[in-house]
């Protein structure tokens, strides 16, 4: 089980089914295993076997299932939370490393297209920034210049420019940047994943690892009690569940929303769109049947469990969007999802703190697309080579200097969480608990996550998360309990939907 069992169902699942795949069911020897078959787990995977390693691939739940079947899939190469931003975090050297590197991993996806003439809508395109709807001219301009002088600095491609296709915003100020890319992602991941087996690598589903023992070898145990053993191991799992607080610490959870609508073609330019608020929103097209193609966006982000309004999300998110493309035809999908934001921007990609052969891939930022791609490039380097140029910007054990007011503000969250043990529950009763919905009840000096699934049935468990105690929060959208603290997320039923947490809720 993964978080496919979310309640909603993303664009890409329309027409794409999840490959298939056995459990494992037997004890398995390799050169490298994956924990963990999205975007990263099978770049991973896939670059490791081209280079002639035995490899074996698990997963918790469907292949693909996690959070790479709820993206919206922009290849952008520019950090989402503004170059200027970034270099003011991790100076110019390291900002110049992470540019290489995420364009890198653009290059890479598009090498595999072509090399395997993967047919999933690889193209590149302009993004575009253009203001946020609060901004006057002058202020959209300061922004613009801003960014224009901090990609200028570390090589980025990018041009001035005025106004986009996007109603009110025909003459504003904007910025264009060129060679981005898009795609479709499970098309692409599965004609990876079928080479990937090709090349003699062996992928597993519904197989959840539940122990690790680490020494010369790691062994790993799923929870059909088969072993795998390894002589490196790298945990793709989305959030790493193999350190506790290290890792996490560093990182936030966000539940972000993202909706697709028919859209007659040529109403807007292929491209990517990004407005400058924040959270943003972002927007793409996606290539449809006949004269119409669909347009997706995302945005109305949240800090994952701090809010239950995901309808309102929804429905504020459609009306940003028709108020910029009046010609928005129906509604064809509605899902949300959780992006990892690190206190610096950039992934942790690299050898796990204080391990010689564990290795992780997380912190996906909000682009975990590109994130993903690159942990493939450069895994495979310090497995393969013991280096890789850009191991720095994403080495899983820095804490830069700049980063500690993000780091202490980011982990109020958990603080405040804590203090919520002395509060009262939010629900009287369990009776008065309606179907689809779920709250905490006070039992005693005892705090209960309790919920009725759909169905109707009454489900009441321990509300303390079973990664490191936080209280988890009903989320009536997706029908799931969410960790506000590290983003752990449980079924109705108390199963593991994603982690970090390994055990249910008890
Ligand atoms: C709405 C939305 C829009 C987004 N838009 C973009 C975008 O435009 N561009 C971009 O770059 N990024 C975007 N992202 C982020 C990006 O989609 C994700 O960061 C990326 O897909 C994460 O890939 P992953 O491989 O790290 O994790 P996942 O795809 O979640 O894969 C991790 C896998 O590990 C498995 N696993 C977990 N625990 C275990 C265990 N114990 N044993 C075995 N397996 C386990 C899970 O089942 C899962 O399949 C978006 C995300 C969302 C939600
Ligand atoms: S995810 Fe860490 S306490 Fe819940």
């Amino acid at each position: 089980m993964n978080v496919t069992s979310e309640a909603t169902k993303s664009f890409w699942t329309i027409d794409t089914s999840f490959p298939k795949a056995s459990r494992l069911g037997q004890d398995e020897h390799c050169d490298v295993a994956v924990i963990g078959a999205g975007i990263a787990g099978v770049s991973i995977a896939y670059e490791l076997a081209l280079a002639g390693r035995k490899v074996v691939l698990v997963d918790r739940g469907p292949l693909l299932g996690g959070m790479t079947s709820r993206t919206t899939a922009h290849l952008a190469p520019i950090c989402d939370d503004g170059l200027s931003a970034l270099i003011d975090m991790r100076g110019e050297a390291l900002a110049r490393g992470f540019q290489e590197s995420q364009q890198a991993a653009v290059d890479c996806i598009e090498q595999h297209v072509a090399r395997l003439e993967i047919d999933c809508d690889f193209r590149r395109l302009d993004g575009f920034l253009f203001p946020a709807a609060w901004m006057d001219e002058k202020e959209a301009a300061r922004e613009c210049n801003k960014e224009y002088a901090a990609a200028a600095k570390i090589g980025a491609q990018v041009e001035h420019g005025k106004g986009v296709q996007l109603k009110g915003h025909e003459s504003a100020p904007i910025l264009r940047y060129p060679n981005q890319a898009t795609f479709h992602p499970l098309k692409y991941l599965r004609a990876v994943l079928a080479d990937f087996e090709k090349q003699g690598g062996k992928a597993f589903a519904d197989s959840a690892v539940v122990e690790t023992d680490e020494g010369n070898e790691v062994r790993l145990k799923c929870d059909g009690g088969s072993t795998v053993t390894a002589s490196n191991a790298v945990f793709a799992t989305n959030s790493p569940i193999n350190t506790w607080v290290k890792i996490h610490s560093k990182m936030a959870p966000y539940r972000t929303y993202a909706m697709a609508f028919d859209i007659p073609r040529g109403t807007l330019p292929d491209a990517l769109y990004w407005d400058m608020d924040d959270p943003y929103y972002y927007v793409r097209l996606n290539p449809g049947p006949g004269k119409t193609d669909y347009l997706i966006v995302g945005g109305r982000d949240h800090r994952s469990g701090e809010a239950n309004d995901g309808e309102a999300r929804f429905t504020a998110l459609e009306a940003w969007m028709r108020a910029l493309v009046p010609g928005l035809g129906r509604e064809r999908a509605r899902w949300s999802g959780q992006v990892l934001e690190t206190i610096d921007y950039c992934g942790f990609i690299g050898r796990s703190p204080g391990k010689g052969n564990i290795f992780i891939a997380t912190g996906d930022s909000g682009q975990g697309m590109t994130h993903g791609a690159l942990a493939g490039l450069l895994i495979h380097d310090l497995i393969v080579n013991g280096s890789n140029p850009w191991e720095a910007v994403y080495a899983p054990d820095r804490m830069p200097p700049a980063a500690s007011a993000r780091y202490l503000s980011e982990n109020l969250t958990t603080v405040k969480n804590f203090a919520g043990y002395l509060l009262p529950g939010e629900i009287k009763s369990a009776e008065d608990v309606k179907p689809g919905e779920g709250g905490i009840l006070q039992d005693g000096l005892s705090k209960f996550a309790v919920c009725r699934d759909r169905e109707g049935k009454l489900h009441r468990h321990s509300a303390s998360c079973t990664h490191l105690g936080c209280i988890v929060q009903w989320n009536s959208t997706e029908q799931c309990w969410d960790c506000p603290c590290h983003g752990s997320q449980f079924a109705a039923d108390g199963a593991v939907l994603n982690g970090p947490a390994v055990r249910r809720l008890v």
